[in-house]
């Protein structure tokens, strides 16, 4: 299947973008892996005239935001993230209303409807830096109170109004797991990512987005084994890298099922032109969201 996708993608122009929660059989026929940070500026220079993601809606949806002249297929329509929908532009526009002087900067696990409300979008890993560059001390964060919690102990002098969201898969891991896997690994570093609750976050040796947890986990040299609080994915790509490490999951409930609806036979059939599902977006709602993805590219 894998020699299948290689010779379809390179005969018909396609590039396979996959979030590094994707399984490790879709990473191996993947042109770009990375984080949702990466893989937006990745969507903003592909060349190819078809772009595949292999991750979840929101993904896809901004990819076609920034390229629209491509086509962009979600390698499985089931594939989407329940934060992306926990808040209406009805009810942003309400908050708007309700604190006038706030800029609404959106994590980008977010609709493309309801970005058309927001100043700037941010991702894991330019949350911090997106937020101290906006011109505005004040900051209404959707969806990911928890994300945000965690920005808000980086840039304490901004005043930050969240709502009450977040990621269902990294909420299932609690401070028991942590003093159990402390108990367990005791040399182990532990490192999380920011949709975590802020009392698990709170007790990390290192907070990063995907990538930026790998990246950590590949280059640190006070330690050889390493306790993974995001989803599991992450620990089988990291033991398959770097078999001379130790990784373990913080818990073996995180797994995201969105992330893991997309099989390797779903990408044969896209790139055999008869799977996964072409996004398709009105124009004006298009040009409205590329707004807050353009201002985040710029400002992280
Ligand atoms: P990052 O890859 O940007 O850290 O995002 C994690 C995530 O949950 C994506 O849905
Ligand atoms: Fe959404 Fe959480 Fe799954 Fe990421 S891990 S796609 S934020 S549910």
């Amino acid at each position: 299947m894998q020699a299948e996708i290689m010779r379809l993608k390179k005969e018909k122009g396609v590039c396979i973008l996959a979030h590094a929660y994707q399984s490790h059989d879709i990473w191996e026929v993947a042109d770009y892996i990375g984080d949702s940070f990466g893989l937006s500026q990745k969507a903003a220079q592909a060349d190819a005239s078809t772009i595949l993601m292999c991750g979840v809606r929101f993904m896809a949806e901004t990819v076609k935001i920034l390229a629209p002249h491509k086509r962009v297929i979600l390698s499985n329509s089931v594939a989407g993230c329940p934060m992306a929908e926990q808040i209406t532009p009805e009810q942003v526009r309400k908050l708007k209303a309700e604190n006038k002087g706030y800029k609404v900067v959106a994590y980008i696990n977010t609709t493309a409807d309801l970005k058309t409300e927001c100043d700037v979008c941010v991702t894991s890993s330019s949350a911090v830096k997106v937020i101290k560059a906006v011109d505005s001390d004040k900051i209404i964060f959707i969806p990911d109170c928890n994300l945000g919690s965690w920005v808000k102990t980086q840039v304490p002098d901004k005043d930050f109004k969240f709502i009450a969201g977040g990621c269902p898969t990294h909420l299932r891991m609690t401070v028991g797991d942590v003093h159990e896997a402390r108990r367990n690994h005791p040399q182990a570093a532990f490192l999380v990512h920011p949709e975590c609750r802020p009392e698990v976050t709170a007790l990390a040796d290192y907070v990063g987005s995907t990538t930026e947890i790998m990246k950590f986990a590949a280059t640190d040299t006070a330690h050889s084994e390493f306790i993974i609080g995001t989803e599991n994915s992450i620990v089988q790509h990291l033991q398959l890298q770097m078999p001379n490490r130790r990784f373990f999951p913080l818990s073996k409930n995180c797994v995201c099922i969105n992330m893991k609806a997309t099989t390797l036979g779903d990408v044969l059939e896209c790139v055999r032109g008869i799977g996964g599902e072409e996004i398709t977006m009105d124009e004006q709602m298009r040009l409205k969201a590329k707004h807050c993805i353009d201002e985040m590219l710029r400002l992280g």
